[in-house]
């Protein structure tokens, strides 16, 4: 799809874009065919597990974002050629012994996902390494990998007693362990396996609830000692990796911004093509669906035990609903823009056991709360989730993304359905996952206008379809 930042008309001089667009609601309309970019998850394994395997792992429709960027570097960081043709990546893996202690800091960014699974590659690795974030990674919990991997045998030094980025870590010598999670978290279990395959012995984790099972599936298709147990139990010997050639499916974190837009539009029908429908994903569809949304899957089809599809979705009436248990890993990057949902939904919706919420790119309980109250929308924050109760009117307002990707894109989402100008700061943090997110609902109708900041002063550019160089979308 078309990237926003290249179709704003280009402007000669000293001007800057702002990160301020603004919706122009209520949407009556929505309407048409999009896809996602590639799923995040998927793509951050394909790379770290590519550069494990000897031989070329080629990974097609790699998700354009910052954070999957980040992960390259890091690979490229390790002394692996890494090489991009338009979003084809290929991974010349040289096995491990091919990676080499790095002679810089290993930059992830703001991704969480890149530190906490390259942590688990680096502990199994004979040298020193040095992992790093921006100021916001900076702040988020480490002591959650680096826990079990110091178990295993691993020396991991960090900021706060070793809790916080950057993390050094001496890897090597690594034996086995049976590793009970505190938290149902895909990057912890993804960190301790990613070490399981390089230790001495069976690692054996077992996790409160099941998280998404993205590393078990694709390990299995690259060939590594994996099982999981009836119970659950997850299981990893060492053993070597053989290369694997790739479509990365759409991301439902990102189709989730699309599902709910649609389900909140009057007259909306839109068709999210080649979406990536894995079980342990799909609460959003099971959450909406539940709030009496239509949601149709179709053309379902596997990419190496991945499954995929089409999913199609209109409007329906709305009703509130609970949100909890084993539930909240299956949507937890989901529960924003289920907030916004829940504000048009008649009665109460509720999200309990959601407490991960307050360690994710912000404290998105606090932020949830914040930003749509000032849209009018009936929140209560919960130590463990929030309570919505709609329907409500919403008002534009000026609001923001507090440097959160997610929140910024549910605030959009809302924009569609409050009354007058929802402007939203903080746009760029969107880079990170789904830039080309205001692109696509312009094109399925919306109206979004970018503020851009000119020489003489300040200015709106219309960001209709045509001013995007994209199609009409009906
Ligand atoms: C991810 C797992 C989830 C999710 C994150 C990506 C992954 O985090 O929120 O966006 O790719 O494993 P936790 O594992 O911390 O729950």
């Amino acid at each position: 799809m078309t990237s926003i930042e290249g179709d704003l008309p280009s402007i000669e001089g000293d001007q800057q874009r702002s990160d301020s667009l603004s919706v122009i609601g209520p949407t009556q309309r929505l309407l048409g065919r999009v896809t996602v970019p590639g799923d995040k998850a998927i793509a951050h394994r394909m790379a770290l597990f590519g550069a494990l395997a000897v031989g070329d792992t080629v990974i097609h429709g790699f998700p354009p974002g910052e954070d999957c960027r980040a992960t390259l570097e890091v690979v490229r960081g390790l002394g692996v050629t890494v090489d991009q043709d338009g979003d084809t990546v290929t991974v010349h893996g040289t096995g491990p012994a091919g990676l080499r202690e790095p002679d810089r800091l290993l930059a992830c960014g703001g991704s969480g996902t890149t530190m906490r699974l390259a942590a688990g590659l680096l502990a199994g690795q004979p040298f020193m390494s040095i992992l790093d974030g921006n100021a916001q990674l900076r702040t988020r919990p480490m002591d959650r990998v680096a826990a079990p991997l110091r178990e295993m045998g691993a020396t991991i030094l960090g900021r706060a007693g070793g809790t916080l980025a950057p993390l050094s870590i001496q890897g090597g010598g690594l034996h086995a362990i049976e590793y009970q999670t505190p938290v149902a978290s895909a990057q912890v279990k993804t960190a301790v396996l990613l070490a399981g395959l390089f230790a001495e012995g069976r690692t054996t984790i077992r996790e409160p609830q099941p998280s998404r099972d993205h590393t078990e599936r694709l390990l299995r298709a690259m060939g590594a000692a994996i099982s999981v147990t009836r119970a659950g139990a997850i299981r990893i010997e060492r053993s070597p990796l053989q290369p694997l050639t790739i479509q990365v499916p759409g991301d439902i974190s990102s189709a989730a911004f699309l599902l709910a837009a649609a389900a909140l539009v009057p007259d909306a029908q839109v068709r999210i093509e080649g979406v990536g429908v894995n079980p342990t994903r799909t609460g959003i569809i099971d959450a909406l669906r539940a709030m009496g949304a239509e949601i149709r899957l179709d053309n379902e089809r596997s990419e190496h035990g991945e499954p995929v599809a089409d999913l199609l979705v209109e409007a329906r009436p709305l009703h509130g609903t609970k949100i909890h248990g084993a539930l909240i890993p299956r949507l937890i990057d989901e529960l924003p823009v289920l907030a916004v949902v829940a504000s048009q939904a008649t009665g109460i919706t509720e999200v309990r056991d959601a407490g991960e919420l307050r360690v994710k790119e912000s404290d998105r309980i606090a932020t949830i709360v914040s930003e749509l109250r000032a849209l009018g929308v009936a929140i209560e924050p919960l130590a463990d989730g929030f309570r919505v109760e709609g329907p409500t009117p919403l008002r534009g307002a000026a609001v923001a993304a507090q440097g959160d990707h997610r929140i910024a894109l549910a605030l959009l989402v809302a924009g569609l359905v409050a009354d007058g100008a929802t402007t939203v700061s903080g746009m760029d943090s969107i880079s990170k996952s789904y830039p080309d997110f205001p692109a696509a609902l312009a094109l399925l109708g919306a109206r979004i206008e970018a503020a851009v900041i000119l020489p003489v002063g300040l200015h709106l550019a219309p960001m209709s379809p045509a001013a995007l160089g994209l199609a009409d979308g009906r």
